[in-house]
């Protein structure tokens, strides 16, 4: 047995220096600071006993070899929510209006508001980037088996989550309503209108009747702005509720380490 040797002590220039009797404590704005932060925190606390149930969720034990790739998840969740930030601040100046209002709304916010084009590149960027990291993630769900028993639930939301994302991008073209937007949008909408059974239906139902016209547009911004995130933030919730209660998989080269172990056990 190795033994450790003792640690040496500070010099005694760097010792802490014992108070003086009868000397106050010295109170620096940090410590007050500190303070009024423990207070507030502990009032709401004492309300709600919301500590035991932030403590469940966040301080918990992953699986020996978790790497980068289990970041995938959590980093779509922050693609949806910088989408979300991003997207508010668009539906302040943005106009459904499918006679020249929308166009132009959007053309608004490109030149002339404060930080418009960037907030609008972050949104149609982000875009992209959400459904980059949401093929990415159910990647590495597929590939690490973590879609087996007991995570099919996880894995079915998933694929809801995955469906929705992909129907917030094809609502999300149509609203810059210029001439690209349009003419994809007619082109979506009849690949849709092929499905079998629910096919027309689905075609009617996202056009707003048979034929393109001024409700289209508002039909496919409510499905954006508030159906569809209001389906997703839910989800989302359901989806980490079930990580959190199942924790994580380890990945499957220790799986297979581990999997003899467990077969002499039971025998
Ligand atoms: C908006 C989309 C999504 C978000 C925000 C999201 C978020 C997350 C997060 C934060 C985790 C835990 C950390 C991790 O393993 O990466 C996770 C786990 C998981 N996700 Fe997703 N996810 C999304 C879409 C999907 C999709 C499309 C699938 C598959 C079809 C999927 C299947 C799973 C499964 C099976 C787990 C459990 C992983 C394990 O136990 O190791 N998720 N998700």
């Amino acid at each position: 047995m190795k033994l450790k040797p003792p640690i040496p002590p500070l010099p005694s220039a760097l010792q802490p220096k014992p108070k003086r009797p009868g000397t106050a404590e010295k109170v620096t704005p940090i410590d007050v600071a500190q303070e009024a932060g423990i207070s507030a925190v502990d009032w709401i606390d004492e309300r709600t006993s919301m500590s035991g149930g932030v403590r469940w969720l966040l301080f918990r034990k992953v699986p020996k070899g978790t790497n980068w790739f289990y970041t995938l998840g959590s980093a779509t969740m922050f693609a949806f929510l910088s989408q979300a930030v991003t997207g508010v601040f668009l539906a302040m100046y943005y106009r459904p209006d499918a006679s020249g209002g929308a166009y132009e709304s959007i053309r608004y916010v490109s030149t002339d508001v404060f930080l418009g084009a960037f907030v609008r590149g972050m949104h149609k960027w982000g875009s992209t980037v959400m459904v980059v990291l949401v093929f990415l993630h159910m990647a590495r769900t597929f590939f690490f088996g973590a879609y087996k028993y007991p995570r099919e639930l996880n894995w079915i939301i998933g694929v809801v989550l995955l469906v929705l994302t992909m129907v917030m991008s094809f609502t999300g073209y149509l609203l810059p309503f210029d001439q690209r937007a349009y003419w994809a949008t007619i082109v979506g909408v009849n690949i849709n209108g092929t499905g079998p059974l629910v096919g027309p239906f689905l075609s009617d139902f996202l056009r707003a009747g048979p034929e393109f016209g001024v409700t289209t547009l508002s039909r496919f911004y409510s499905i954006h702005m508030l159906l569809i995130p209001g389906a997703l933030a839910a989800l989302i919730g359901a989806h980490l509720y079930l990580v959190a209660r199942l924790g994580t998989t380890a990945p499957p080269w220790l799986q297979a380490e581990r999997a003899p172990e467990l077969t002499k056990a039971e025998v």
